[in-house]
């Protein structure tokens, strides 16, 4: 009982205090002129290319799209590679690649182009991408042997009533034939991971094991479980799909998943693998700063966050006339930044305090010590050797203030939202 109580104040905590700081920390500046910055030359960095295009959308997704126009989306990819040869003068070195979307293999032509061209520019060594179930052909796939190494298809749910309230039956297809689909194409590059959202309104325990089940005998080596994330964006599309507000069985649902997924490693705490991947606490300390190219992406670098245009036209133009196509930035402070890569890190599944001092030339133990103390008495986290564990309460923890971060930067994407940028009503 009095454990149930704990965790539960704990919950409404880590809440209250990651909507405050989302609120009160990030102090967007406009800026009208060129920006440096700063960062670390020997450093390799993780570059993010996001792909804004989507044919048709779905209430749920607050990510930043247009609808597909083919001329459009060439002239964009044609920005895109501009601006990456501008990141490449700037000086940065990249040996990771993420390309999110939006629908990233909408125009496979362009984006092959896109991938190499960065495989020429930098010394990638993987590269992950985005799809859903539509660009998933296995003959298409073929094209991308040997660029794309990890694919993450968008599946979302294997029930037919949920995906016909998220309008993605039509659109991709039933479950079957989601399924079909991904079993034609399982294997044709190195990783396959499928997407799931757990807590829609309407979910109920079956549908959710059924969804572990479906998503398992599929053999995908990974199994990606985030929870519903309902912002000022998406709340009222997402309570009028399914005549109903909210679910209020998260923690509940994640103990389920993590039941269904016991065989399977933690890389974080709502990403599953088979086997256990290369990720290890050198590739997070490594991908805690990066790039993004593209509208709307955000880069975070040392104590900045820069936010590139969302506007496609002023995007293409700034993309042209400056170094960069950045149009704000927000600056954090020493305490802020520890936090955030606090929490990236325990997010991971381990905080090694000496690796941590040392990345970031602090005293973990000091300046954080008031956290650390209410995280061990909610039975969040353990301690032994010098290194930080989530304990699994832990892991739901971190899981929902990643969830608060996303529904943060969300607010971001809101503020610069225009007329023209797709809004789900
Ligand atoms: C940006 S989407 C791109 C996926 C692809 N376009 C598709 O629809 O399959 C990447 C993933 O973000 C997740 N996602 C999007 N909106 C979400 C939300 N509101 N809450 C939780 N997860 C969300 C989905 O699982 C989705 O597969
Ligand atoms: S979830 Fe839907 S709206 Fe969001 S990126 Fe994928 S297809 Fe587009």
């Amino acid at each position: 009982m009095l454990k149930k109580i704990v965790q539960k104040t704990a919950i409404l905590s880590v809440k209250k205090i990651m909507q405050n700081s989302m609120d009160n920390h990030l102090k967007i500046k406009l800026i009208d002129e060129e920006v440096v910055r700063n960062f670390n030359k020997e450093k390799s960095y993780l570059l993010y290319i996001h792909v804004p295009f989507c044919h048709t959308f779905c209430p749920y997704c607050s990510f930043h799209k247009y609808k597909y126009d083919e001329e459009t989306a060439t002239q964009y990819f044609k920005s895109l590679r501009i601006e990456m040869r501008k990141v490449k003068e700037e000086g940065f070195k990249f040996n990771s690649l993420y390309v999110g979307g939006g629908t990233t293999l909408i125009n496979e032509k362009e984006l092959i182009k896109t991938l190499e061209l960065a495989k020429e520019l930098f010394n990638i060594e993987d590269i992950s991408c985005e799809s859903d179930p539509n660009h998933i052909e296995a003959n298409s796939l073929k094209n991308f042997q040997g660029l794309i190494k990890r694919i993450s298809v968008g599946v979302q749910s294997f029930d037919d009533n949920i995906l016909q309230k998220v309008s993605r039956s039509t659109k991709f297809g039933s479950s079957k034939v989601v399924q079909e689909k991904i079993l034609a194409m399982n294997g044709i590059l190195p990783i396959t991971n499928i997407d799931l959202i757990f807590n829609f309104p309407t979910e109920t325990d079956e549908i959710l094991l059924n969804d572990l089940e479906c998503a398992k005998n599929l053999g995908v080596n990974q199994i990606t479980t985030y929870p519903l994330m309902s912002t000022d964006m998406t709340s009222n599309a997402i309570t009028k799909a399914f005549n109903s507000k909210n679910n209020s069985k998260e923690y509940h649902f994640y103990n389920l998943i993590k039941e269904s997924l016991k065989d399977y490693h933690n890389n974080n705490s709502w990403s599953f693998s088979k086997e256990e991947t290369s990720l290890n606490d050198e590739y997070v300390t490594q991908h805690n700063e990066y790039i993004g190219i593209g509208s709307g992406a955000f880069s975070f670098i040392n104590d900045s966050l820069y936010i590139n245009a969302f506007d496609l036209a002023q995007y293409a133009e700034l993309v042209d006339k400056r170094p960069h196509a950045i149009i704000a930035t927000s600056t954090f402070e020493l305490k802020e930044r520890i936090q955030y890569q606090f929490l990236l890190w325990l997010f991971n599944g381990l905080v090694d305090i000496k690796k941590f001092d040392q990345t970031f030339n602090v005293s973990l133990r000091k300046i954080l010590k008031q956290e650390l103390y209410m995280l061990e008495k909610a039975n969040a986290i353990q301690i032994s050797n010098d290194n930080i564990y989530p304990t699994d309460f832990g892991k739901y923890l971190t899981l929902v203030m990643m969830k608060e971060f996303y529904s943060g930067m969300d607010k971001v994407r809101a503020l610069f939202r225009e007329k023209n940028v797709a809004t789900v009503k």
